[in-house]
């Protein structure tokens, strides 16, 4: 049977514009979906809109639209996003679709017929802007604690959720499972806030009309992250018996630290009342700040992806997040960041490798490689590296430490660096009596090219596919499977490589100011 992986990103609010932090998200889970389906898994990969709520009724009222109106235009600006920045997700849900409000009315049934649901009334303060709800000493100074701006006082009838009941069920599923929150810093945070016992949850309001209503009482709408969270079953066709529902549970739930409880307590209560299996894995990633800053729009320093991608190159920006910053821990974007990351680890180490390469190859043999002599210690060591990078990248993919993964291909790199240096091909070419020994050495460093140009594939489809391609791969690097390139005498005798230009142009840094 082949392997499965179910990976998602949060559903992102249609009330804001693609951002930085949105496209950090999307593209990482890229990555690792891309990653995946080369070490032969069927890979389902799902991002989407969150398109209900006060939030977003409220921001079509200020624009004059109607809020699917607003969200028919906002859905647009991030599925063209992730064209543009060679997302391949399988699916894209959004939560304004049919397939979504059935699931949604479906799961609320299962969770009412576990006893799980009562009618009652609810007072409490409240954060339109996070659509959070507070309790009076989680509020500071009248304030919401994360984002700091004014909290409501709200009182309606309300239907709830008998989050209090699994306290205890949690706390055993969090003790079974100490890989279920990653970073584990994040899990004790988890685990000491459940510990102090958990509160039933509001899940329905009557103050505004923008969502699902619940069935049999239409005068309440789904409180928005109940509705949001079940976009992950939803699109699955879990309850109509779609195709896709045997990849439930999900492998990974990708998402921002600022929404964490919302995933590993209410999601996984939600999901024990309905009797359906819990997923395997939820990575909080970190927030990036803009030159030192929080970004917000009142600050004016919201970056997008799409300009910078413009800018600098896809492959490039894909890589710069990817590198930058431990995924897990906070980061900083600076212009001179990404220009800093890209002429020194992609134009000057792996870029310069591949040019090299392909060129003495082309000056000293016409572009082909041959047989050459057999491999010596340090043809053998190399080798040897090759097969330790390809393990350590797949514990670090698999544990999303992407960084790492790329801090590992790139100790090949500069292996190879190293060894041409060692190598000296330049003398050997000197010496017709060397004639097998620099054709050894070209192959040697074209093995090893054309294995990394795998390894980077998830990170930068650009660029590793023309390097594939000149290399004389077949196909699309994308449908080639890692262990089984890996387990060839990489590059046929005989192969004619092609030039390429530089993978990775310079970029001017900035003159200082
Ligand atoms: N709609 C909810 C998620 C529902 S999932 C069932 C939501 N949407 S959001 O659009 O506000 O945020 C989506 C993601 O963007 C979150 O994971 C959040 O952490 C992330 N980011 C928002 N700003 C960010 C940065 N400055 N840096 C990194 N990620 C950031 O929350």
């Amino acid at each position: 049977m082949q392997k499965i992986f179910y990976l998602t990103t949060p559903i992102y609010y249609v009330n804001d514009v693609p951002h930085i932090g949105h496209a950090y998200t999307t593209i990482a889970c890229d990555v690792l979906a891309r990653y995946k389906r080369m070490k032969g898994y069927s890979v389902f990969f799902l991002t989407g809109t969150d398109e209900h709520g006060l939030k977003v009724e409220k921001a079509a009222g200020d624009a004059g639209e109607k809020p699917i109106e607003l969200a028919d235009r906002v859905v647009e600006r991030f599925s063209s996003l992730w064209e543009k920045l060679l997302v391949t997700n399988t699916d894209f849900i959004r939560t304004t679709e049919n397939r979504h409000k059935e699931a949604v009315r479906e799961f609320f049934k299962k969770v009412e017929a576990s006893g799980d649901v009562y009618l009652g009334s609810y007072e409490d303060w409240y954060c339109v802007p996070c659509e959070s709800f507070l309790t009076e000493t989680q509020c500071v100074n009248g304030a919401c604690p994360d984002c700091g701006r004014p909290v409501e006082k709200l009182k309606e009838e309300s239907y709830f959720f008998r989050l209090s009941r699994f306290t205890e069920p949690l706390l055993k599923f969090y003790a079974e499972n100490p890989d279920f929150i990653q970073p584990a810093s994040r899990y004790n945070e988890i685990v000491s806030f459940v510990k102090e016992g958990l509160r039933d949850l509001s899940i329905s309001r009557t103050t505004f009309s923008w969502g699902i209503p619940i069935p049999g009482n239409d005068k309440h709408i789904f409180y928005v992250w109940f509705d949001a969270l079940l976009n992950y079953v939803s699109a699955l066709g879990y309850f109509t018996g779609g195709d896709a529902a045997a990849f439930w549970p999900a492998d990974v739930h990708v998402i921002g630290k600022d929404i964490l409880r919302f995933h590993t307590v209410y999601w996984p209560a939600f999901l024990l009342s309905a009797g359906l299996p819990l997923p395997k894995k939820v990575f909080a990633h970190g927030w990036w700040t803009i030159e030192g800053k929080k970004m917000s729009k009142s600050l004016g320093n919201v970056v997008d992806p799409r300009a910078l991608s413009d800018e600098y190159g896809i492959d490039q920006l894909r890589y710069f997040l990817l590198r930058e910053v431990p995924f897990g821990l906070d980061g900083d974007y600076s212009r001179q960041a990404i220009i800093g990351r890209i002429n020194s680890d992609l134009a000057n180490d792996f870029g310069n490798l591949a040019s090299r390469t392909i060129s003495m190859v082309h000056k000293y043999f016409d572009g082909k490689i041959l047989a050459g002599a057999p491999a010596g210690p340090s043809e053998l060591r190399l080798q040897e590296k090759t097969r330790a990078v390809i393990d350590d990248v797949d514990r670090h993919m698999n544990a999303l430490a992407f960084h790492k993964a790329l801090v590992s291909i790139w100790e090949l790199v500069a292996m190879v660096n190293k060894y041409i240096d060692e190598s000296a091909p330049w003398v050997l070419a000197k010496d017709p009596a060397q004639k097998d020994r620099l054709a050894t050495v070209m192959r040697a460093c074209v093995d090893v090219l054309k294995i990394s140009s795998l390894l980077v594939a998830p990170f930068m489809p650009l660029a590793s596919q023309t390097l594939w391609a000149a290399l004389g791969g077949q196909g699309l690097v994308a449908d080639q499977q890692i262990d089984a390139v890996a387990a060839e005498p990489c590059v046929p005798e005989g192969t004619q490589l092609q030039k390429i230009s530089a993978l990775f142009p310079r970029i001017q840094a900035d003159a200082p100011a």
